[in-house]
């Protein structure tokens, strides 16, 4: 498939690298140009792209940027892109460690809503809930035991089956989590928040999570950041 990355970083790099690996034709782009992709394009087997090129690259588009970046993409970056092209958003929102204040997330609405908006077109919500060492190391092939699940969230059945494809063929278990409206339940730091689990356990963490603690979880996940972060520079 031809797969265009909008974030070529920590997360976007990882997964374009894996991808690329399977045979996909990959295009990534950033905020500094093509030009300052071409070490890591080549590294990986992908094209360096600009950011409107990487709108337009591909069946399937990742959003792996941070949230508060994606204010700053060019206006009507998908206004003449197929509406049958996949926009999968894998960020998360972090508000304090990262991204500052977005008001409308603050009273209710979902990380991946927000993203859908601001894009205006809708998106399915995957691999935020997945680090990227883990994406890296821990995918294997169908039917091995101690697989780890990952799940999708979006409306479209069509746009889900096609990510839902992607998280097996990138070695774990797909799990439909449902529609977009319910991908609060993998935001920051919910029981199936980077966890690692099983497409059980997974399925489980899911319906565990609590709607009125979202605000919640996020605080927790940003305080054990910050605790993580803190450790790392104390062993420095
Ligand atoms: N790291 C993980 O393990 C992980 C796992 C799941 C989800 N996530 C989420 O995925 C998102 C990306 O995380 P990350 O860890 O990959 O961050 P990162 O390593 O900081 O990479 C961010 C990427 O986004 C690009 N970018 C920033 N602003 C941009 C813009 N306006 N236009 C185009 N590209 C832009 C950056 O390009 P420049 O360097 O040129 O600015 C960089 O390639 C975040 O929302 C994060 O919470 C991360």
């Amino acid at each position: 498939m031809r797969i265009g990355f909008i974030g070529a970083g920590n997360i976007g790099g990882t997964l374009a690298r894996h991808l690329a690996k399977l045979g996909h034709q990959v295009s990534i782009a950033n905020s500094r140009g093509p030009e300052s992709l071409t070490a890591l394009a080549a590294e990986i087997g992908a094209t360096p792209v600009s950011v409107v090129d990487a709108a337009k690259a591909g069946e399937i588009v990742f959003m792996a940027i941070a949230t508060k970046a994606v204010a700053d993409l060019p206006r009507g970056l998908f206004a003449n892109v197929a509406d049958s092209v996949v926009v999968i958003d894998i960020g998360n929102y972090h508000p304090e460690l990262r991204d500052g204040r977005i008001d409308a997330i603050d009273r209710g609405m979902l990380d991946s809503q927000w993203v859908a908006q601001q894009i205006g077109r809708p998106v399915i919500k995957a691999f935020n809930n997945i680090v990227a060492k883990s994406l890296l190391e821990k995918g294997v092939p169908k039917g091995t035991m101690g697989r780890i699940a990952l799940s999708v969230f979006g409306d479209s059945l069509d746009a889900k089956a096609a990510a839902l494809r992607l998280v097996d063929d990138l070695g774990f278990d797909p799990v439909d989590g449902g529609d977009l409206a319910n991908s609060w339940r993998q935001q920051p730091g919910t029981p199936a928040y980077c966890r690692d689990l099983e497409a059980t356990a997974l399925r489980r963490a899911l319906t565990e999570a609590v709607r009125s603690r979202i605000a919640e979880y996020r605080a927790e996940e940003e305080a054990r950041i910050r605790r993580y972060i803190a450790a790392q520079a104390a062993k420095e």
